[in-house]
């Protein structure tokens, strides 16, 4: 994990590193540091804390050089200490160096080099990048670089600059994402686009074992790259007028769902068009099962997408904890599909699961909303969210993005077998509506903030769902730990409840019941039942109309009624927003919570 950048050209690289940096800030945030060069003085900085909260410090600070890197970081191997901030440097103060990833056999090469005299300021793994390359260092840095290189196990995006070899800017990656920005004489570096856009549009992405090397004048990369355009506007990164990214983000969510179905439906003939999956339409029409991968939020998406792969397309599908899936020898054919469901396309469990997938020849596709990412980049054929940037730690607005493009997807594969243009129609008609449904929702954030008060005393929750919304319930939960971390929350099926953690249930332990007038609507009044025996509190989301209900428990939230496999992008809303606003209520960070990073690029 972490963010890195660098830059090099004819301004000051300080104030770009620091801007660059703060907009990387979402990938990890304990700690940061700077590394300059001008001519053969150099400033070195390393702070703990978050750059956001020592900008102003950073920017008053003139130093003249043109050419340098910086790291924001998520402490994967040592501490959060000033010394363990990035950059790191060689026993001569010679190679500085910033890291994002994770060295595997950092331990016995760094025994190795203890051995040899090299002497370690650091617990990290990044320390011993440094004195690897310090080792192989005779007056080239690239080439010492590809030599050290060949001793690292591990994934990573590095960024050096030598003293002794100075005017470039060294990177290389292998499994972790590094881009380069190129603009006239100048030469941007960044872990993702946000850090670069505000000074170029064009990028090339640098593939896995690639090392490349960027002077002041010039970029020399292994092979001839393409420059690729970044799609996005810089306002799309802004807060602009909401208080934080995820309350904006949040909001976002009924244009998230109109952007995922623009121009995606044929309803007169019941069809979707996903482009990205035509070139695999054929493949995709003989497939006997499907495997949906994801982590996190992301895997609740795919949980929700298996639901309605199996419900309306009958196409026998089963969602895996990425991060599990390759350990797993997991029973493949050549007609098993993999699904990666992905917002960022970088998360490493994700990716390497597409790897492995590839490795045994399946046919690989992705649900990601990162334009290029590796995982898009990985895969067969895939569709994109088109949900813009999520700066926000929390997955929100990319969540309900991925469960529209899911019924998309369930339409396409089921009109490929067995539905009917009818059933394809109805689904898409009542796709159409949703955006609308999802403001109306939004509409009474005034009084779901109400309740977020009013429920922001208890310390312990349940999340309850079933069927379709049995994923919401795990969602709820997990954005409400995530960003209130104050607060413990768990999810279950709502049928599970009974079969042991009922024992948990008492008045102060309230349980947030997503029941709307669906199939499985009785059984979860039976949950709710039972709960309310147990003197359990609940807030329960329900379909507008609901009396029955609203008169058995505490509180209730209403969400328009739609069809049973779409409730979900629903549902989900207001778990959102009561999440976000008991959080802020605890006077919590919802933008970056403790211990997280966005992108987690590190198996
Ligand atoms: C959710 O709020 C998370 N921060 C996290 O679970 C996230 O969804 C997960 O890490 C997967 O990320 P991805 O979608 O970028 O692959």
């Amino acid at each position: 994990m972490c963010g890195i950048v660098g830059y090099i050209g004819k301004k000051p690289a300080l104030p770009i590193l620091v801007s660059g940096l703060k907009r990387l800030e979402y990938r990890g945030y304990d700690s940061f540091g700077f590394f300059a060069l001008d001519k053969n003085e150099h400033f070195l900085l390393k702070k703990v804390g978050k750059i956001s909260e020592w900008e102003k410090n950073l920017l008053d600070i003139s130093f003249a050089g043109n050419l340098g890197i910086g790291h924001t970081r998520w402490a994967t191997t040592g501490a959060v200490t000033q010394a363990n901030a990035h950059p790191h440097f060689d026993c001569h103060n010679n190679i500085f160096l910033v890291h994002n990833g994770i060295m595997e056999n950092y331990e016995q090469v760094k025994n190795k080099l203890i051995k040899e005299g090299h002497n370690f300021l650091s617990e990290t793994d990044t320390e011993v990048f440094c004195h690897l390359i310090e080792k192989y260092f005779q007056g080239n840095l690239e080439e010492a670089v590809k030599q050290a290189l060949r001793e690292v196990r591990g994934n990573y995006g590095i960024a050096v600059i030598s003293k002794k070899d100075p005017n470039k800017i060294v990177l290389a990656k292998f499994g972790a994402p590094l881009l380069v920005g190129v603009s006239k004489d100048e030469y941007f570096v960044a872990s993702d686009p946000s850090a670069m856009v505000s000074y170029t549009r064009q990028i090339i992405n640098l593939d896995d074992n690639e090392v490349a090397v960027i002077s002041p004048d010039n970029h020399f990369l292994l092979k001839e790259k393409p420059l690729e355009q970044i799609d996005w506007e810089i306002q799309e990164a802004e807060k602009n007028d909401y208080s934080h990214f995820m309350l904006k983000e949040i909001f976002e969510e009924p244009d998230v769902i109109q952007e995922a179905i623009r121009g995606r439906m044929e309803l007169d003939k019941g069809i979707a068009r996903l482009g990205g999956l035509e070139q695999a339409r054929e493949r995709l029409s003989k497939i006997e099962n499907f495997i949906l991968l994801g982590c996190g939020t992301a895997r609740y998406a795919a949980m929700t997408g298996e639901c309605m792969f199996e419900e309306y397309a009958q196409l026998p599908t089963k969602t895996e904890i990425a991060s599990e899936f390759r350990y797993r020898k997991p029973v493949l054919n050549k007609n098993t599909a993999i699904l990666a469901v992905s917002q960022s396309g970088e998360t490493a469990d994700t990716l390497e699961a597409v790897k492995e997938a590839k490795r045994k020849g399946i046919l690989a596709l992705g649900l990601v909303n990162m334009v290029g990412s590796s995982i898009s980049r990985e895969t067969d054929a895939g569709v994109y969210n088109r949900a813009g940037v999520e700066i926000g730690v929390a997955a929100t607005k990319s969540f309900v993005s991925q469960l529209s493009i899911l019924a998309l997807m369930t339409v396409y594969l089921g009109r490929q077998r067995e539905m009917s243009m009818v059933t394809g129609r109805r689904i898409l008609e009542e796709m159409k509506k949703l955006p609308d449904f999802a403001r109306k929702i939004l509409s009474q954030a005034d009084y779901i903030k109400e309740l977020a008060k009013k429920y922001s005393n208890y310390r312990n929750f349940y999340f309850l769902g079933r069927k379709y919304n049995y994923p919401i319930a795990l969602e709820g939960a997990l954005k409400l730990k995530e960003i209130a971390w104050k607060v413990h929350a768990e999810g279950n099926a709502g049928g599970e409840i009974k079969h042991g953690s009922l024992a948990l249930i008492d008045e102060s332990f309230p349980t947030l019941c997503i029941c709307p007038t669906d199939s499985v609507y009785d059984k979860m009044k039976n949950a709710i039942g039972e709960v309310k025996s147990r003197k359990g509190k609940i807030l329960a989301v329900v379909t507008e109309g609901n009396e029955e209900i609203k008169n058995m428990v505490e509180d209730v939230i209403y969400i328009p009624k739609t069809l049973e496999m779409l409730t979900p992008i629903l549902s989900v809303i207001p778990l959102h927003l009561f999440s976000a606003y008991l959080a802020l209520e605890l006077g919590l960070d919802i933008d970056k919570p403790r211990n997280l990073a966005k992108s987690v690029t590190v198996e």
